[in-house]
């Protein structure tokens, strides 16, 4: 089989709505292959006659034993695995003050820990491709803190980019690139319960799932470690 014949295959955490599911569906579109991980796995809309090409896989970020479970899946059914993305995430509005550890804790274990174990146990299949791939959805609030409500996430999503330099740092000499990607407001539900602004002044989840399918098409040659993205104007982003 030549490279160009080769399907690659992306394991998408999140991918019941927003964001991730916009990204699953421009994977597809593009050509690669699909693995879902959602809470309550439920065929999209967009993948029914493309079943060959799109698996769904029962995935909560908060067990422990989930990525590891999800990659032996993907590896079972596809044979290889070239990208991640670590999409699921959740928001808690709290200011630091007002957050309590299992706030912190909540968030952590979503937004970091979670996307940290499929890393680690994807690393094998993810090196032996030679150019594999990982995305963070970290956000805007990982590069400053943007409000007080916003606070106890921007210690998760800091973290999260911290977690795409470090697997960077640890891939790089085996074909692993990973890039952060930082959104201000994407038009999602977890942005509709932030913000006023209408839908249509937001980043569209479908413009932001064609820069990732972009970042992950990238030769290993052209890293981006970093990839802020926004809808309204700020003093550096
Ligand atoms: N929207 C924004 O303005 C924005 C900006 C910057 C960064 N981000 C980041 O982008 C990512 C996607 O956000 P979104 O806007 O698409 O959010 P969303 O519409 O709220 O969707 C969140 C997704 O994460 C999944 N999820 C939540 N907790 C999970 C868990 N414990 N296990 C597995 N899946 C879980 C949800 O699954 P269920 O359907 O089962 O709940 C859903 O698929 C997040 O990491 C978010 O922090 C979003």
């Amino acid at each position: 089989m030549s490279v160009h014949q080769i399907k690659r295959v992306a394991l998408i955490s999140g991918a019941s709505r927003g964001i991730g599911n916009h990204v699953a569906a421009e994977l597809l579109r593009q050509g690669w292959t699909v693995s879902l991980g959602m809470r309550k796995p439920v065929m999209p809309t967009w993948a029914v006659g493309h079943e060959d090409a799109v698996q769904l896989v029962a995935y909560d970020a908060d067990d422990t034993q989930a990525e590891q479970r999800w990659v032996n899946e993907a590896l079972q059914r596809f044979g290889r695995i070239d990208a991640i993305v670590a999409n699921a995430g959740i928001m808690i509005p709290k200011t630091v003050i007002e957050a309590d550890d299992e706030d912190i804790d909540a968030m952590f274990s979503v937004n970091v820990k979670a996307p940290r174990r499929l890393a680690k146990a994807a690393w094998d299949a993810l090196c032996a491709t030679g150019c594999g791939r990982f995305i963070i959805l970290a956000s805007l609030s990982g590069k400053r803190v943007k409000s007080a409500a916003a606070g106890s996430y921007s210690l998760s999503k800091f973290a999260a980019v911290a977690l795409s330099h470090a697997i960077r740092q640890a891939g790089f000499d085996k074909g692993v690139r990973a890039t952060a990607v930082c959104p201000g407001f994407v038009a999602t539900d977890m942005a509709a319960a932030l913000t006023d602004r209408p839908a249509d002044q937001l980043t569209q989840p479908a413009d932001l799932a064609c820069i990732i399918a972009m970042l992950i098409s990238l030769p290993n040659e052209a890293s981006v470690a970093e990839f802020a993205v926004n809808c309204q104007l700020e003093e550096f982003f």
